[in-house]
């Protein structure tokens, strides 16, 4: 009950007079479950909509006895996905397989981009206006699958299709502030490019502290491989859960914000964008002012120090590789 309180009160104070429905795809994962549960503590929430090919009912059951409005409604298999996803104005999707120690992101991709390709198809199907929020990996692959599956079906708008990066910002003030002696929730890193090793790009030189070099080294490499600590660390049980949660409560509660009218929200996001695009990459994470249509305005790489310069050119290249493989996912098809 306290911490319910508290939690809300880290929320806006003024609670909205309607709230939106949020749908979780994947909702009985490592992820979906804590991901769920800080949702229902959101007052921005007025219907959460649990799906997953198991488990939900149980899930549902259990959150609706918490104390807060958000209506908790479970769904359970293919045949209910449809029922999930009606009138959701927003759709988070943490669903599919996570790593086990050894394996990049990209080797989730023959698993994971059939399961993102279904639920876009969904999406597009039952609730084509919905915001929706990518968290399954390998996310520079599954979010140009969701673009794809969205024009196919003639409902692609970029302005409502984001990448969750969100974790990386959040290890980003984390790591910083451990070696700095600061406050993490004082530090804020504007982390770039996309997500899964050399295309995280940290952008160190803009948060006006003071580094060595071997310090920019040491800390840019932690932040690109900071999913490989947690899985190391898991031992073959999954990967992060508990951080991700709270990384994709906080761009929900984001764009929740900001769909209801209020001004000045800035996240993270990997989305369609013009950032990168001269150098042939269609979508890119930069910070991202949200508004009632979704993306508002794009904010650019901004200045950059020689070595990120280098490590720019590095992400690019990567990030174009990622990004046409799950175009072709789509289009090949
Ligand atoms: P998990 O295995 O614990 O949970 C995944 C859930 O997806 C399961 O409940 C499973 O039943 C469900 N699922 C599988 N196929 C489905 C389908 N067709 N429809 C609906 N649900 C389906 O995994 P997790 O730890 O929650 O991770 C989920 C994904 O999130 C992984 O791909 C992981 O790599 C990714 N991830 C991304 C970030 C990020 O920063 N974007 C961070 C952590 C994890
Ligand atoms: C993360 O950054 O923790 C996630 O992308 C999961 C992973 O595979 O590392």
């Amino acid at each position: 009950m306290f911490a319910t309180q508290l939690f809300r009160r880290s929320f806006s104070s003024s609670v909205a007079m309607h709230g939106k429905k949020v749908a979780v795809l994947g909702a009985a994962g490592g992820i979906g479950q804590p991901l769920s549960l800080l949702l229902k503590l959101n007052p921005l929430v007025s219907e959460l909509s649990l799906y997953d090919i198991v488990n939900t009912p149980g899930v549902a059951a259990d959150l609706s006895h918490i104390n807060t409005p958000a209506k908790v409604t479970g769904h359970k298999g293919a045949e209910s996905l449809g029922e999930a996803l009606t009138g959701s104005d927003v759709i988070v999707i943490p669903a599919g397989v996570p790593r086990k120690p050894g394996m990049t992101r990209d080797d989730l991709f023959n698993t994971n981009a059939n399961i993102v390709k279904t639920l876009a198809e969904g999406a597009a199907k039952y609730a084509p206006k919905a915001h929706l929020l990518i968290i399954s990996n390998p996310v520079n692959s599954t979010v140009p699958i969701v673009a794809e599956v969205l024009k196919k079906h003639g409902v692609f708008d970029p302005a409502r299709l984001f990448g969750v990066t969100s974790l990386d910002v959040v290890r980003a003030s984390t790591f910083v502030a451990a070696i700095k002696g600061k406050n993490p929730e004082d530090v804020h890193v504007h982390v770039v490019g996309g997500h899964s090793g050399v295309t995280i790009l940290p952008l160190l030189s803009q948060t006006g502290i003071k580094f060595t070099q071997d310090e920019i080294e040491k800390l840019t490499h932690r932040i690109q491989y900071g999913g490989d600590e947690v899985v190391k660390a898991k031992d073959g049980t999954g990967s992060a859960t508990l951080s991700m949660a709270q990384a994709g409560a906080r761009f929900t509660n984001s764009l929740l914000k900001a769909l209801e009218g209020q001004k000045g929200i800035v996240e993270p996001t990997f989305v369609f964008s013009p950032v990168a695009q001269k150098e042939g990459a269609d979508f890119f994470a930069t910070n991202v002012e949200l508004g009632t249509g979704g993306v508002a305005k794009i904010h650019p790489v901004g200045p950059m120090s020689d070595y990120e310069q280098k490590l720019y050119a590095e992400a690019v290249v990567e990030l174009k590789k990622n990004i046409a493989k799950g175009v072709q996912f789509v289009k090949g098809a």
